[in-house]
């Protein structure tokens, strides 16, 4: 008589079957520099220094004492057994877009020319108000916003069928929205739907890529500013799908530096008067931020982060009035590799003044890259553990995190304790799930 499968080799079989659809919507720098990245890590050609689900080590809960490969503790899939697709509103296959980004050496890109020639990205929807500098080149040919998110459904069941998918994670990383707040018709599902008919002009096309993403039962994660899923009506409607969503804005450089710095500050209780962060970048992300309406996105989710850490209502002395500003200048000579100062004005014992520099020369899409596998799988994870609605466990990953209500947490180290506690808890549940 052949043995019961035990839950781990059953869950093994499963996930190494397991082929997980990646679309994303928005193919430019940072989508490019993930694709690419993932082809040079499958064929050894190197290392995937900066992802978690790749090499985090983490103590084994059924096994006190050891540690295990993250990616094992969760069954998580290989990275061969991605499969990535995608939409943009500008012509190029996946190869000359990231060519155009110019993020990867052209030696490197050469070697994968070959897989990432065949990722043709398909046909997007855009709307001129919300992306005011970018010319649509490649688009649906629908206007009406419910028959775009329709054709969107389409391609993605086509996408699933196509490639013997179960699970798709679907992320937005095209360019930065203008600034929008939520309105009337972001509040509930039937509004909702009433307006994408109506062609509300609330509606931007973000919100349509996730609205399809989800009603195809996809998982969706928002890499930028924009409101896109931070929505009731999109949390609603994860719920009721069963889908994970987590946002906003990959927390890359300076406010990755920024959420480490300042707990330390507030720790040894050192009063702030100002902090006054300088950015130049020269790559497209750069020219868009350069349209005051989008730069307002963006500011919104960088200004938010010190309030939070700090909490000068508890602390109005040391807290009470630090002047915080961000300023992002666009510096074509730059490209992808943007250049931070950070000026820090401090307040020690007796009111003394002090400062600190930071001055950080970093690769935007070479520490968005690898942000964007973590999230893609970490959201398969926790939907095939059973999880729905706003993840804000995936806040360490985000500038702005989403959250179902209440204020976000900023502080890298407490991000990461959420993180590490919700793991654990996704591979029990995944156990729980493989056994029944
Ligand atoms: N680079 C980083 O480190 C970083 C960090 C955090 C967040 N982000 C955000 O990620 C997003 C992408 O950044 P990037 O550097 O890749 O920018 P990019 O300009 O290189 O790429 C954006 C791509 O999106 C496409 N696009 C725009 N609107 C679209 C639409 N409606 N449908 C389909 N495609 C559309 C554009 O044609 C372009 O190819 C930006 O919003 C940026 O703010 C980037």
């Amino acid at each position: 008589m052949t043995e019961p499968l035990r839950w781990q080799d059953k869950s093994q079989a499963e996930s190494e079957n397991a082929r997980v659809g990646i679309l994303l919507a928005g193919m430019g720098s940072i989508a490019t520099t993930l694709i690419a990245g993932v082809e040079a890590v499958k064929s050894g050609l190197a290392r995937p220094f900066g992802a978690i689900t790749q090499l985090m080590q983490i103590d084994d809960a059924e096994d006190p004492g050891q540690k295990v490969p993250l990616a094992t503790y969760l069954r998580l899939p290989q990275l061969d057994q991605l499969v990535f697709g995608g939409w943009d509103i500008s012509g190029g296959n996946c190869y000359e877009s990231a060519v155009r980004a110019a993020v990867l050496d052209r030696g490197l890109l050469e070697q994968l020319r070959p897989a990432l020639e065949k990722i043709q990205p398909m046909p997007g929807i855009h709307d001129p108000r919300f992306l005011r500098r970018t010319e649509g080149r490649k688009l649906k040919p629908e206007t009406n916003k419910m028959e775009q998110a329709e054709a969107l459904r389409a391609d993605i069941r086509e996408f699933r069928r196509r490639n013997g998918l179960q699970d798709v994670v679907v992320m937005w990383c095209g360019s930065t929205e203008v600034f929008l707040t939520p309105g009337p018709a972001h509040q509930g599902l039937k509004i909702f739907e009433t307006a994408l008919r109506e062609n509300d002009p609330s509606i931007a096309p973000s919100m349509v890529y996730a609205y399809a993403a989800l009603q195809e039962g996809c998982s969706f994660v928002n890499a930028t500013p924009t409101l896109t899923v931070d929505l009731p009506v999109m949390i609603d409607l994860a719920k009721a799908k069963g889908c994970v969503i987590s946002g906003k804005d990959l927390k890359t450089g300076q406010t990755l530096l920024k959420t480490i710095l300042a707990p330390g500050i507030k720790q040894r209780m050192l009063g702030l008067s100002g902090w006054f962060s300088m950015n130049i970048l020269g790559n497209q992300d750069g020219a868009v931020l350069d349209d005051p309406a989008a730069f307002r996105s963006k500011e919104e989710s960088k200004l938010s982060v010190l309030n939070q850490i700090l909490d000068a209502g508890t602390y109005p002395e040391l807290y009470g009035n630090v002047s915080h500003q961000v300023k992002i200048n666009y510096y074509p000579p730059r490209g992808d590799n943007k250049e931070s100062w950070d000026t820090i004005d401090l307040i020690g014992w007796l009111g003394y003044q002090m400062q600190i520099k930071v001055n950080f020369l970093c690769r935007d899409s070479i520490l968005a890259a690898p942000l964007l596998l973590d999230l893609a799988l970490l959201s398969y994870a926790a939907q095939r553990a059973g999880e729905s609605g706003v993840q804000e466990w995936l806040g360490f990953f985000f500038k702005s995190p989403q959250v179902s209500a209440g204020q976000p947490q900023h502080d890298l180290s407490l991000q990461f304790q959420r993180l590490e506690q919700t793991l654990h808890r996704l591979a029990q549940q995944l156990r729980v799930k493989a056994v029944v």
